[in-house]
């Protein structure tokens, strides 16, 4: 089968086990494949074939994991979920963040090149798939507005915000480091509304292989000081039911498959 034969396969790649759980109990024709000490599922969700992926944590663990579902399996979209720290004012825990670029707050090649900037690039920012992200962003609205009769309740008041996250290797777990982090991003022109581990490196390798892609992100605590102590709660109650609900409405708005 040449390439542009193949069906389009939709990666779902997840930060976290939790967060998968829920869509591996819905995949149909459910297929287990170990590559590079990593487990895949392949199957069909709302008729669209689909790769589940977990990225682990960290930048390079989710490099490689894109890389596999790309190289590997042949995805031709990836979409993220996982948790964030906010890092912008009002962007609250419960939020939800839909990116529509990334940066990598952690690197630094400076005087080579200038802060934040990647290495042969010529820019600091990759840019997230617009029409996917759209559809990404409407099926978080849906996901949030219909939430009102279970737990989910809790919160309530819950928003969509849309715009730039930054990823690095760091777990931002006190207030000095966060304003710190935001101030930096800020004086060289970027403001993050929140931050993470990952999206950036996906980011990256998913415009390398012209691959589109589109990441949303629940708030699951402020980066501050007690950031650690919020965090496994949250993703336990809170964001894996997000991501289910709002992988679903995105699956059950894209195109049937040709
Ligand atoms: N993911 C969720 N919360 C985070 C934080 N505070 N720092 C980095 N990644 C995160």
């Amino acid at each position: 089968m040449t390439p542009s034969s193949r069906p389009v396969l939709t990666a779902i790649l997840s930060a976290l086990a939790e967060e998968q759980h829920g869509l591996l109990e819905q995949l149909q024709g459910a297929q287990k494949q170990t590559v590079a000490g990593r487990d895949f599922w392949l199957g069909q969700l709302h008729g669209q074939p689909v790769a589940l992926g977990l990225s682990r944590i960290g930048k390079v663990s989710a490099t490689l994991t894109a890389a596999v579902l790309i190289g590997h399996f042949g995805a031709s979209r990836i979409v993220f979920t996982g948790v964030a720290g906010g890092l912008a004012q009002g962007v609250k825990v419960g939020d939800v963040v839909v990116a529509h670029d990334f940066i990598q707050h952690d690197l630094d090649a400076s005087p080579l090149f200038p802060r934040y900037e990647v290495p042969l690039y010529g820019r600091s920012r990759f840019a997230c798939d617009p029409a996917l992200t759209s559809l990404l962003g409407l099926a978080a609205d849906r996901a949030l507005a219909t939430s009102s009769h279970d737990a989910l309740q809790l919160l309530m008041g819950a928003q969509v915000h849309r715009g730039l996250i930054a990823s690095g290797d760091r777990f931002v777990s006190s207030a000095a480091e966060s304003s710190r982090l935001q101030a930096d991003l800020q004086d060289a022109g970027h403001t993050a509304l929140a931050v993470e581990m990952e999206g950036a490196a996906v980011a990256q390798i998913c415009a390398d292989y012209g691959v589109a892609f589109a990441a949303m992100r629940t708030i699951s605590d402020r980066a501050d000081d007690t950031a650690h102590i919020d965090f496994p709660t949250f993703v336990a109650a809170v964001a894996s039911r997000y991501a289910q609900r709002i992988v679903n409405e995105l699956l059950i708005s894209l195109p049937e498959p040709a």
